[in-house]
């Protein structure tokens, strides 16, 4: 076990960090940042932040000596520069993880090999004729980078001849996959801890809404009946356990018309869809984080109120055109009984930038997704 006054040392130093440093501290831990730029929103918050690349594996070893335990909050960190430090400190989750989750083909040929239901997808290797592999799969289709996706980048929906010229001229040099098009009844996303006991537990199913590919709603609990959320619940344990995560594994799903469950993508860390557990539940999802990487019993993670989490963008400031003119209506959320908000130091709003988030509960989902909507526009 790590005790409490150990220092933690984290890869990354954006908000998910930041939300990660604020949970270890309040344990009395201290927390050291490793990023590559600097005044990042965790460093901000954390005893110490070093800003390196990398893959400098000489100022990485001098970071980690400093270190208890190392644990990660972004998931493009290139792994050979981790293999050096495995000796020296205890990594969670270890590198392979991060290795299989970073790139999408190698975490879809993963969850195909193990036998876990997924979005059918063929590979593309760089060079290969992306066209006739689009035409193969049929359209509609997505394709997807293997490498540096996130929020919707690094992929473009296929549906006529337009879009095909468009993601050829794109990705035909890359490494890609090609998904088929899922009409999902809706997304889940299920966020399963392991502590290196072996301990486990699954937060409650949480429903995604994105908007333009970026999480926009998460409502907690899921409007699913209760079999689906069962089986997502169990899905997310057999993955974590075959996997052997120690930390957290967050798991987002497809909800299809035929009441299949696809997983869509795994993160080894905090999740977007999770920040709700911050105002709404036992522990929290950050808090729960580091319970995991220090080998502390895990926390409780009753839901205390139906809540709903809005992401907050760059979109929310004041925008004219492409120039700023004023910052968002902080009041209309800081005046709500029944909401929350957290902002992440970021120094410049930007379109399509997450800002921050607010969370909003309620006597039923129903409810806090109305009110969430209502606040979101007077935002
Ligand atoms: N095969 C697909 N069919 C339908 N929608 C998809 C598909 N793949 C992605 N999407 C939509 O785009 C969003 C972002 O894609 P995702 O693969 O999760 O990449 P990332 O979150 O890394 O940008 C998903 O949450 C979903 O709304
Ligand atoms: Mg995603």
């Amino acid at each position: 076990m790590i005790q409490p006054g150990k220092t933690i040392g984290v890869l990354g130093g954006g908000q998910l960090g930041r939300m990660f440093a604020h949970a270890a501290e309040r344990l009395g831990y201290r927390v050291h940042i490793y990023e590559p730029m600097a005044d990042g929103p965790a460093g901000e918050v954390s005893a110490r932040e070093v800003n390196q690349s990398y893959t400098n594996v000489e100022a990485l070893t001098a970071f980690v000596r400093d270190c208890d335990v190392v644990t990660y909050e972004f998931e493009n960190i290139p792994v050979e520069p981790l293999w050096k430090i495995e000796n020296l400190v205890p990594l969670h989750p270890h590198w392979s993880v991060l290795e299989t989750c970073q790139n999408r083909m190698r975490e879809k040929t993963w969850l195909r090999k193990n036998g876990f239901p997924h979005v059918p997808f063929a590979e593309v290797e760089a060079g290969d004729d992306l066209a006739a592999a689009i035409r193969r799969v049929g359209l509609p289709c997505v394709v997807k980078t293997a490498d540096f996706g996130y929020d919707g980048k690094g992929q473009i929906k296929v549906s006529d001849e337009a879009s095909l010229a468009k993601a050829v001229a794109a990705f035909a040099r890359q490494r890609c996959v090609i998904e088929k098009f899922i009409d999902f009844k809706c997304e889940l996303s299920v966020l399963v801890a392991r502590g290196s006991t072996g301990e486990v537990k699954v937060f409650p199913v949480a429903e995604n809404i994105h908007t333009r590919h970026i999480l926009d709603f998460s409502i907690v609990p899921a409007r699913v009946p209760d079999a689906v959320r069962t089986e997502a619940e169990k899905l997310g344990l057999a993955i974590v356990e075959k996997l052997n995560v120690v930390g957290l594994l967050a798991i987002e799903l497809f909800l299809t018309d035929r009441g299949e469950i696809l997983v869509n993508e795994l993160a080894p860390r905090p999740h977007n869809s999770g920040h709700w557990s911050l105002d709404a539940c036992a522990t929290s999802q950050f808090e729960q984080h580091v319970r995991a990487v220090c080998g502390l019993p895990l926390g409780d993670v009753s839901i205390l109120s139906p809540s709903v989490m809005v992401n907050i963008l760059g979109d929310a400031w004041k925008w004219q055109g492409e120039e700023l003119v004023g910052d968002a209506n902080w009041a209309a959320i800081l005046a709500h009984p029944r909401a929350k908000l957290h902002l992440y130091g970021k120094k410049e709003p930007r379109l399509g930038r997450k800002m921050g988030h607010f969370t909003v509960t309620a006597a039923t989902a129903d409810a806090a997704l109305d009110l969430a909507r209502e606040l979101k526009a007077r935002l």
